[in-house]
């Protein structure tokens, strides 16, 4: 039970991840085949993007079949054997539940546009005559949308789009949409999959003199659907996706009875201010503003995803540092964002690179680590939208980086194939027996977490360093403290850390890389830290239970 609480996610593409066919596009047996590596990873649960039947002009958030999978993808027996056997290693698995709209080419639209206006049918979607209509709305797809209506010439009509023109919004306030809605979610569980992503659930309901957004209404509609969540299957989970201040996210937990997880978007942008500061008081200030949650709730916390690392959250001169460090060159921005990976952000360096995976894996929250960073993958800003970040998941320095055989003449989109990134140098196969890779430290990491509970439901308290620039905090749970000190800048930090009390005269455990230190004493305790080094020492009580 409540296994989203010790969680360690890991999230993939079906589509990028293993070809079995030759075809060039990832399937659900390739992604099966992969299994025994995300298992000896130590991640204990797959979040899949959207896989349903789409025209993939979003990539699949356009979904013209909510129950169909998309055909070069596999059968449904394919993702049955696929759910077996992660269930069998013991991995969870999220789905992606995206309700806020269709693909334009989905039965539900085709029909309502040559519908009469007023009727069922029509209903399903939302229109207007005008374009006046919810003016407070913003628009998300800044870069390539220019406002949430467009004219669909077979109704005659607008309809309302909170992101790309070809994806119509569904209209909430039509019970038939709700049911329908439900309908697709109890399909999905009846599957078995463990949780469900809920994608953009921020904008289900529109009201006149609102932004569209967080409304009252979309609240009940959470809480309708979690209790029949609840009563109809256990223990399965839902996972809001909604990116906003942190008194806006938190609303989504409501009181413990809409969802149990929610991603930490006022965390993410504030992690790179920190690293690109070298200064810790963002992410105190982040993690404080984001604390404690109801009973049986919890953060997902990320460092990078399949979309542009959204700052939106940040101030407008934070935004600028994190823009001028991370992302110099304009083609590397997107709807205010950045669209890289995380290796390139954080400039390729080692050192960095591991401490943003160690905060991911010590801070509060069930983190997500997003496929190939655990190798350092890099992107490719010259393609379109967010697929510079999508590419192929580099398994070797095989013909078509081992994610598909040589039959394969067109790949889904390109390998990244530069000096720095490449699939030749940067790849599974040259990582996974090297002790010293970037692979091995991020499975340690993901170890030495998973054997200690105090990292995953521990309560937090940040501790005095002498030094802004490193971050330290205590984990408690039980009897077990876990003290995690992090140098978030590039210059060696020499430091007099004021443990909490209850760890005054026990050992002090490096954990990661096994090393004992001297015993905690009352008063401070001097470390000097290497550039961006972080430590994670275990405090227990000998004998005493964990
Ligand atoms: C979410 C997804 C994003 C998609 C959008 C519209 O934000 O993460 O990838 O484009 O919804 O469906
Ligand atoms: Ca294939």
């Amino acid at each position: 039970m409540s296994w989203h609480l010790d969680a360690v996610i890991y999230q993939l593409h079906v589509r990028t991840f293993c070809d079995s066919n030759g075809d060039g596009i990832g399937d659900f047996p390739g992604l099966t085949s992969r299994l025994p590596y995300l298992q000896d990873l130590g991640v204990t649960c797959l979040w899949l993007l959207p896989f349903y039947e789409s025209p993939l002009r979003d990539d699949g958030y356009d979904i013209a079949h909510y129950e169909r999978i998309h055909p070069p993808y596999g059968t449904h027996d394919d993702f049955r054997r696929f759910l077996d056997e992660a269930h069998a290693r013991g991995l969870r698995v999220i789905t992606e539940l995206v309700i806020n709209h269709t693909s334009d080419q989905h039965p539900w639209f085709l029909a309502a546009r040559r519908a009469a206006p007023g009727s069922r049918k029509r209903d399903f979607y939302v229109w207007s005559d005008h374009t006046s209509r919810y003016a407070g709305a913003r628009v998300i797809f800044s870069d390539t949308e220019s406002s949430n209506w467009a004219w669909d010439p077979v109704a005659r009509a607008f309809y309302w789009h909170r992101f790309f023109s070809h994806q119509p919004d569904l209209n909430f306030d039509n019970p038939g949409v709700r049911r329908a809605v439900v309908k697709v979610m109890r399909y999905w569980l009846d599957q078995g999959v463990d949780a469900l992503r809920l994608d953009a659930v921020a904008h289900l309901f529109e009201r006149e003199g609102t932004s569209c957004e967080n409304l009252p209404e979309t609240h009940a509609f959470l809480k309708a659907i979690r209790s029949d969540m609840d009563r109809r299957y256990g223990s399965r989970v839902l996972l809001a996706e909604v990116n906003g201040d942190a008194e806006t996210v938190r609303t989504y937990f409501g009181d413990g009875d809409e969802c149990q997880m929610a991603f930490h978007f006022p965390l993410l942008p504030r992690l790179f201010l920190a690293l690109v500061r070298g200064d810790a008081r963002p992410i105190i200030q982040a993690v404080t503003a984001t604390h404690p949650l109801p009973d049986g709730c919890q953060w997902a916390t990320f460092l990078r995803n399949h979309d542009e690392l959204a700052l939106s959250t940040l101030e407008e001169h934070e935004r600028a540092t994190v823009l001028d460090a991370c992302a110099p060159d304009t083609a590397m921005r997107l709807h205010g964002g950045i669209r890289r990976r995380l290796a390139p952000l954080l400039g390729n360096d080692r050192a960095r690179i591991e401490v943003a995976f160690s905060l991911l894996l010590s801070l509060p929250g069930s983190p997500v680590l997003y496929y190939g960073d655990e190798i350092g993958m890099g992107d490719d800003v010259r393609l379109p939208d967010r697929d510079g970040v999508r590419t192929p998941m580099q398994w070797s320095d095989d013909t078509h980086a081992g994610f598909t055989d040589a039959r394969a003449r067109r790949l889904i989109t390109p390998l990244i194939d530069d000096a720095t990134y490449g699939y030749r140098r940067i790849n599974v196969a040259a990582q996974i027996n090297d002790p010293d890779s970037l692979l091995s430290r991020i499975r340690r990491l993901i170890a030495g977490r998973r054997a200690h509970p105090a990292l995953a439901r521990g309560s937090i308290e940040f501790l005095q360093t002498g030094s802004d620039a490193v971050l330290a905090f205590a984990r408690t749970h039980g009897s077990e403290t876990v003290v995690v000190v992090a140098n978030l800048s590039s210059a060696v930090r020499s430091i007099g850390l004021v443990l909490p009390a209850q760890t005054v005269g026990l050992p002090l455990v490096e954990i990661v890389d096994d090393v004992v230190f001297p015993p905690a004493a009352a008063t401070p305790y001097p470390l000097s830290l290497a550039p961006y080094a972080s430590l994670w020492f275990a405090c227990a009580a000998a004998g005493a239970p964990a």
